[in-house]
């Protein structure tokens, strides 16, 4: 069965998230939740990434799907040797112009993430935010993943289960019918949000992606010893500080974890 919507083109899904997330590259960074906008949240992502990886000290690290680099940033500040890989032109453009100003330097390179084309066994560590739920093969994936790391090295995913709804969304939802007006300002215009539930419904995680569905599938991809871990308030409250109210309790409220995985020895 094709996944695609134009019947006698090869035009894929894939192509639809690659454009949907280029036209999103100019004004990513201005959303709290993407780039980090106070030293608290940061303080909260390097407790989180030490906690799972370690100090850097130099070694590899393959930063997933890094878009505008913020994820890719906060490795390099640890020490690690950070490669950003994205399959969007517009997103590594503004993670390049990034790491020109603050002087790092990382490496970048347009790639699809369930096929980098990196050496086998070249990374001590791999980073993805946000990139699962939006795959359209993970088992690809993930046997990809497995395959760059050397072994004894370990992925760290971090992710949420956005199909399930928590009772402040569903709070927000109904205050917004009622009045005709929304939380907070919005990362995406209409066309914008219709476009990223289309894309939703047709990528492997379309309804919940609990963190057991992708542990589940990290084990089959052959990695070991998984830690889910959802002690990341740190970060959250740092967001939600500065969010408008209701929207900063759905991210207070809302279903997000990191996942750590080990390639054995
Ligand atoms: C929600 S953004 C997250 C960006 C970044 N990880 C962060 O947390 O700030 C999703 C990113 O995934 C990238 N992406 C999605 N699927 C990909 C794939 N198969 N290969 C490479 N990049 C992909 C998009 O281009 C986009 O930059």
């Amino acid at each position: 069965m094709s996944d695609t919507d134009f019947t006698g083109t090869n035009y894929s899904i894939r192509d639809e998230i690659r454009e949907f997330w280029s036209a999103r590259a100019a004004t990513f960074d201005q959303s709290v939740g993407h780039e980090t906008f106070s030293d608290a949240e940061r303080a909260g992502w390097h407790r989180l990434i030490v906690k799972h990886l370690g100090e850097g000290q130099g070694r590899a690290a393959l930063d997933l799907a890094c878009g505008t680099a913020v994820i890719s940033h906060l490795m390099n500040d640890l020490g690690f040797k950070v490669t950003g890989l994205d399959w969007s032109e517009a997103m590594l453009e503004q993670a390049r112009a990034k790491a020109a100003k603050r002087g790092t330097d990382i490496r970048f390179i347009m790639r699809d993430a369930e096929n980098t084309m990196e050496p086998r066994g070249s990374f001590d560590v791999s980073t993805n935010r946000h990139l699962v739920w939006t795959l359209v093969d993970p088992r690809a994936a993930f046997a990809e993943w497995f395959a760059l790391l050397r072994p004894g090295g370990k992925a760290l995913i971090v992710d949420g289960n956005m199909g399930r709804k928590s009772w402040v969304a569903v709070l927000r939802e109904a205050l917004s019918k009622l009045t005709g007006k929304d939380g907070g300002p919005h990362h995406m215009d209409p066309a914008m949000m219709k476009k990223h539930r289309e894309i939703r419904s047709r990528v492997h995680f379309k309804d919940q992606m609990p963190p057991e569905a992708v542990v589940a599938l990290l084990l089959e991809a052959g990695f070991r010893d998984p830690v889910v871990d959802r002690q990341m308030f740190d970060i959250h409250w740092a967001q939600a500080r500065k969010m408008p109210p209701m929207r900063a309790l759905e991210r207070l409220a809302s279903d997000r974890f990191a996942i750590c995985v080990t390639k054995p020895e």
